[in-house]
């Protein structure tokens, strides 16, 4: 997968198939992630892989008063382990609190769970005198763990970083044989997943970023790079990259066949034969813009195919550009709702592509809320 595209698509996996996570694939994993840096480049880390059934059911059931006490927290509409404010709630509340499956099992379905440790006397604490809770030690680990999840992404492979079994550090100290030094950093449930999130609930960027000083201007890159890129010289006609018009009318042609006949993966052969360089997409225009190859042709694929077939009606290409009109249906029998769509492709002198795609849409859509489900009603 493209880097961005896995940063773009890790996400908490807590539903696995009962698929194994085999030795190869997982020391693949570890061996790209050992490159995460550390204070000094200390390297105390360690990982515990944990496959035994009955462990992997303990480390499950460790999770448990940590949850509570979050869940409890959260019900009282407390920020949950927040140590800037204490909690008020009652322990007798606490503990009886009930905790869902879904922060538990992933500890029993996963095939393998990490248990990933760093040495405290390998770790440079620049913080430790401050008046506040220590965060720098943790950098000394969590790029470790998160390489291990975009690893695992890039494997086919997923899991959550979870910290909710910390609190009884001690108990799973005596379980591994952890020694005294090291501290307990996070465990992480590693298998397959169940479905694919494609689209993370993230803040933009324009909301965390700000310009010299903490309390100054939001940064607005995007206005930016757009006023760039305008200035941006043109390149040559011999050296473009856009694919030829008979290029994309061959695909053009085989576009709505391939999908229609499940073709998956001679389908994407098909897009890559005119898409030299990256995706950027809009689909539809009116949402959230979507990036990567794989996103707009594998991701969308996976979404949609067993739902949606395609009747391609017409096709233009002029100059750098290309539009096709087609007629989707979406459902199956007899719950059909049929839609017409109008999508654009332009291509930038490096080959790069712009997808914009025209259904009837309501006139907003929020960044939650789907917007193909009026379309896909019933289904
Ligand atoms: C420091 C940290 C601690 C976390 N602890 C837990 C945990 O104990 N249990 C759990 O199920 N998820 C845990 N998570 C996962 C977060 O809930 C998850 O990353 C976040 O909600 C984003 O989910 P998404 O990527 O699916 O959007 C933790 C994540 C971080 C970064």
């Amino acid at each position: 997968m493209e880097l961005y595209d896995v940063m773009r698509t890790t996400f908490a996996v807590r539903e696995f198939t009962d698929d194994p996570l085999p030795d190869p694939a997982l020391y693949r994993i570890i061996d790209n992630a050992r490159f995460a840096p550390s204070g000094g480049n200390r390297q105390g880390t360690h990982v515990t892989v944990v496959r035994d059934a009955t462990v992997r059911q303990r480390l499950a059931a460790l999770n448990v008063p940590g949850a509570q006490r979050y869940f409890a927290q959260l019900a009282a509409g407390e920020g949950p382990w927040n140590p800037v404010a204490p909690s008020g709630v009652p322990g007798e509340t606490i503990a009886a609190t009930t905790v869902s499956d879904e922060f538990t099992a992933p500890f029993r379905r996963a095939a393998v769970v990490l248990v990933v440790t760093v040495d405290l006397t390998c770790v440079a604490a620049t913080d430790q005198q401050l008046d506040r809770v220590g965060v720098v030690s943790g950098a000394s680990v969590y790029p470790l763990v998160w390489n291990i999840l975009l690893a695992a992404r890039n494997e086919g492979y997923g899991g959550t970083l979870t910290t909710m079994a910390v609190p009884e550090e001690e108990q799973i100290r005596e379980l591994l044989g952890i020694p005294d030094t090291h501290a307990v950093a996070a465990l992480v449930p590693l298998g397959k997943p169940r479905k694919q999130l494609s689209k993370l609930r993230r803040r933009p960027v324009e909301e965390f970023t700000t310009r010299d000083r903490f309390d100054g201007a939001p940064c607005n890159f995007k206005h930016e790079l757009c006023t760039a890129r305008r200035r941006a010289p043109r390149r040559d006609a011999e050296m473009s990259t856009v694919p030829s018009r008979q290029a994309r009318l061959a695909h053009a042609a085989k576009h709505a066949e391939l999908w229609n006949a499940g073709k998956r993966e001679e389908w994407i052969a098909s897009w890559r034969t005119i898409v030299p360089g990256e995706v950027r997409m809009f689909d539809p225009v009116g949402t959230e813009e979507k990036q990567g190859f794989d996103t707009a042709t594998g991701d969308a694929y996976d979404m949609f195919q067993s739902i949606l077939k395609i009747k391609m009606i017409t096709v233009q290409v002029n100059g750098n550009e290309m539009a096709w009109v087609c007629e989707n249906s979406f459902g199956t029998e007899p719950n059909v709702q049929k839609a017409y769509s109008i999508e654009t492709f332009a291509w930038d002198g490096d080959g790069n592509l712009l997808i914009k795609t025209y259904y009837p849409m309501p006139e907003s859509v929020d960044a939650d809320s789907d917007p193909y489900a009026h379309l896909l009603d019933g289904q």
